[in-house]
């Protein structure tokens, strides 16, 4: 899927070029932890090196788990607390932008040249974009027609009419946002080799070979992402405001339980029919549905707008592998749901499958961040 290189690649300020290295470092600041997955290219393979997290509630004088907000030297200093924990042997790193701090949107526009593109897509921007333009950074992406439309256009006529269009991701980040991934980059003593939107590292690392329109969902512990990916491209992306560490919070506070208690019990009972947790398992299925309803109603605009069906589900984040939430997205939606496994895209020794494919859903990020530079 070249775009997601290319996303990033045309210059502007989200990327910088530097020469091709062999050893690569993902990281990925979430709101709860940092992950990093170290790969290593050796001739045509890709290989782990190493993978860890690291809670960034301590670094808050909060508990683990915690949704926490951290100025840049303390995530710095997290980052470099991790890398040295977790043995990475390389400087090189991708790091993750989180979503909140971004807008994605798609754009139709009529066919002109690239150089047009430059003036047109900012104006057309500025509607979708809350703040004055020259406080962010863009970035976009000409969906390809070939990839698109063609295969699709019945008639000779509608397929004329598409071509005259052009469709446009395009992606704005706040330049203040930026400068701040920048003094982190800085501060952790790593050669940055540039920043990427979140939902465009899980998508290189869990997709394979799907076309058909497919509903990514990343529950992690601040926010949950939704996008719905079609042929590599993102049609709809939406960042819905509660996360995992929210039915912790809540629970605790329900049941005059401490957080700890409230994010094991998430962890043991979740959904599932445990007996004498019925109670505990009731209360987090009221937050979850609260997620599960947000992911419904996207799920329908999207598809009543493309007329098109959704036909599968990959969920990464933390949150979704909370026992029973997996059963419960397919159930809700009856479409076949998987959890993503971002480290079958790399070899690893045998022994250590059963606890990469358990802890894959949480480094789904870090590991398309490292597999940035050889996708
Ligand atoms: N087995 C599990 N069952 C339920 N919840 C879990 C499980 N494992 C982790 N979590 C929850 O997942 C969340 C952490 O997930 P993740 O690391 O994806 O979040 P994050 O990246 O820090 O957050 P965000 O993506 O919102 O910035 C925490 O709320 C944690 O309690
Ligand atoms: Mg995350």
């Amino acid at each position: 899927m070249s775009f997601l290189q290319d996303i990033l690649a045309k210059g502007q300020s989200l990327l910088k070029f530097t020469p091709a290295v062999n050893s690569v470092v993902g990281i990925d600041i979430g709101t709860s932890a940092i992950k990093i997955v170290q790969v290593t290219r050796d001739g045509g393979k890709i290989k782990l090196e190493t993978y860890g997290e690291i809670g960034l509630g301590s670094y808050a004088n909060d508990k683990s788990g915690k949704v926490v907000t951290l100025a840049p030297e303390v995530i710095a200093k997290a980052i470099t607390d991790l890398l040295r924990e977790s043995n990475v042997t390389t400087k090189n790193a991708v790091i993750s932008i989180q979503s909140q701090a971004t807008l994605i949107f798609l754009l139709e526009l009529p066919e002109v040249k690239d150089s047009e593109l430059a003036t047109l897509i900012p104006n057309e921007a500025r509607k979708y974009i809350p703040v004055p333009l020259t406080e962010v950074s863009l970035d976009w992406y000409v969906v390809p027609k070939a990839e698109f439309y063609v295969d699709e256009v019945s008639s000779a006529d509608s397929a004329s009419a598409i071509r005259k269009k052009n469709e446009v991701v395009v992606v704005a980040v706040r330049n203040e946002t930026l400068s701040q991934y920048a003094q982190i980059a800085d501060k952790s003593g790593i050669v940055s080799r540039g920043n990427e939107i979140e939902i465009f590292s899980a998508i290189r690392s869990v997709f394979h070979r799907e076309i058909t329109p497919t509903l990514v969902i990343d529950y992690g512990a601040g926010t949950t992402k939704v996008s719905i990916v079609e042929y590599g491209v993102v049609r709809a992306y939406h960042v819905i405001n509660r996360g995992s560490a929210f039915t912790s919070e809540s629970l605790a506070r329900s049941k005059g339980i401490d957080f700890d208690k409230a994010e094991e019990l998430k962890k043991t009972v979740g959904l599932t029919a445990v007996p004498g947790q019925e109670e505990i398992a009731k209360a987090i299925e009221t937050d979850t549905a609260y997620i599960v309803s947000e992911i419904q109603t996207i799920l329908m605009g999207y598809e009543r707008q493309s007329h098109k069906s959704v036909t599968k589900i990959l969920l990464c984040g933390g949150g979704s592998m909370m026992p029973g939430f997996l059963e419960k997205i397919s159930q809700t939606f009856g479409v076949e749901t998987v959890f993503g496994n971002p480290f079958g895209k790399a070899e690893a020794p045998q022994f250590m499958e059963p606890v990469l494919k358990k802890a894959g859903p949480e480094f789904t990020v870090a590991m398309g961040l490292a597999l940035k530079d050889f996708v």
